[in-house]
């Protein structure tokens, strides 16, 4: 079997896409340092999957380590780097935490690779690179703006970083940078769904907690934006539907002449956050306190993506919709509580 290093590989979309690459034939082999995921996590891939998981605990900002790792269970097919601190908010407060790691990490990976001739990489990005856009859907030429958070221009320049190592044509570097929109939801079975340490700070983690009798209400962060409810809208994209995009990055890149391509992750439509609080309502039946409150601050009104290049370069598509990502998520959160 073909090896797949994939870093992060105990966290939410980490697991999800290392189930993918066992069912698509691969040997993933996942580093985690569990700072912001759960050692049940590699129990429930085996439930899934029927392979205990090879699973190294250490820090993808530690060369040694990550050397090591190479030298040990090398070679690699390819690399899969999620390892990265995502809270934007957290990011504003402590920026250093999230420069040192989401930035040494990348670095670190990139020496390792060249130094162990592997040149296949995917990187784990984010919607957040592209601001506030001025023109929705987003395409990937949509010019960034400022990022408005550490966290987001971590993701910016990671993303500069290893085009610009795959431009210096003597690494050999071939990376796709995926630019995930608002993954959620979990594995149908119940066995891996995203475990939040602490109180959760994206909606739909909050909303099954809240059902789950976890948290007293959701609040609905703004209802007087400029948006046909007056919530924020986003582009919510399955974990499974997006995990599956990872394996296609990979194939993708079996090619010699692909180079380095961004493509956004998402189904191309966008749903409100009120949308998003009934739909779930609605298909579980569950019982789930909400008012609206205050805006956030730095959340942006509106982004979707166009995922025309994904579906045109991966031959990808999205499989599976918003409510049955709400009812699978829901199935989890029962599972766990
Ligand atoms: C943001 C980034 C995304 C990043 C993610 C990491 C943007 C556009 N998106 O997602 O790229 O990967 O952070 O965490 O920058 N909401 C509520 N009540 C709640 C929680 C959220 O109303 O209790 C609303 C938010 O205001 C937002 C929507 O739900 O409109 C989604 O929020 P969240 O799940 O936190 O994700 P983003 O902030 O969109």
């Amino acid at each position: 079997m073909k090896k797949v290093l994939v870093t992060g590989g105990a966290g939410f979309i980490g697991s999800h896409t290392s189930v993918e690459l066992y069912n698509a034939g691969y040997l993933p082999v996942l580093l985690d340092n569990f700072a912001n995921s759960d050692k049940r996590v590699l129990k429930g891939i085996e439930a899934i999957t029927g392979h205990t998981p090879i699973c190294h605990e250490g820090d993808c900002t530690d060369y040694t380590f990550v050397d090591r790792i190479f030298r040990e269970e090398g070679p690699f097919e390819g690399v899969i780097h999620f390892a990265a601190y995502k809270a934007v908010n957290e990011s504003v407060h402590h920026p250093l935490k999230y420069y040192h790691n989401n930035l040494q990490s990348t670095e670190v990976l990139l020496t390792a690779m060249k130094k162990h001739g592997c040149s296949r990489l995917v990187f784990s990005s984010s919607c957040t690179v592209y601001g506030q856009p001025a023109s929705l859907p987003v395409t990937e030429e949509t010019p960034f703006q400022r990022a408005n958070s550490p966290y987001g221009f971590t993701k910016q320049v990671c993303e500069r970083m290893i085009s610009d190592v795959a431009s210096a044509s003597v690494t050999g570097l071939q990376a796709v940078l995926l630019r995930y929109f608002n993954p959620i939801g979990a594995h149908p079975s119940g066995h891996i769904g995203e475990l939040p340490l602490g109180k959760p700070e994206n909606l739909v983690p909050y909303i099954t907690q809240t059902a789950a009798g976890l948290r007293d209400e959701v609040v609905i962060f703004g209802n007087d934006y400029d948006t046909p409810d007056g919530t924020c809208v986003r582009d919510y994209i399955h974990v499974v539907d997006l995990a599956e995009a990872h394996v296609a990055a990979l194939r993708y890149l079996e090619h010699p002449s692909r180079n380095c391509e961004a493509l956004n992750l998402g189904t191309g439509e966008g749903n409100s956050v009120s949308e998003v609080v009934k739909s779930f309502i609605e298909e579980t039946g569950a019982h789930l306190p909400y008012r609206f409150g205050e805006r956030r601050p730095g959340d942006v009104e509106q982004i979707w993506a166009s995922a025309a290049k994904a579906a045109d370069l991966l031959k990808w598509h999205t499989k599976r919709d918003l409510r049955e990502a709400l009812r699978d998520a829901w199935n989890w959160q029962q599972k766990i509580s």
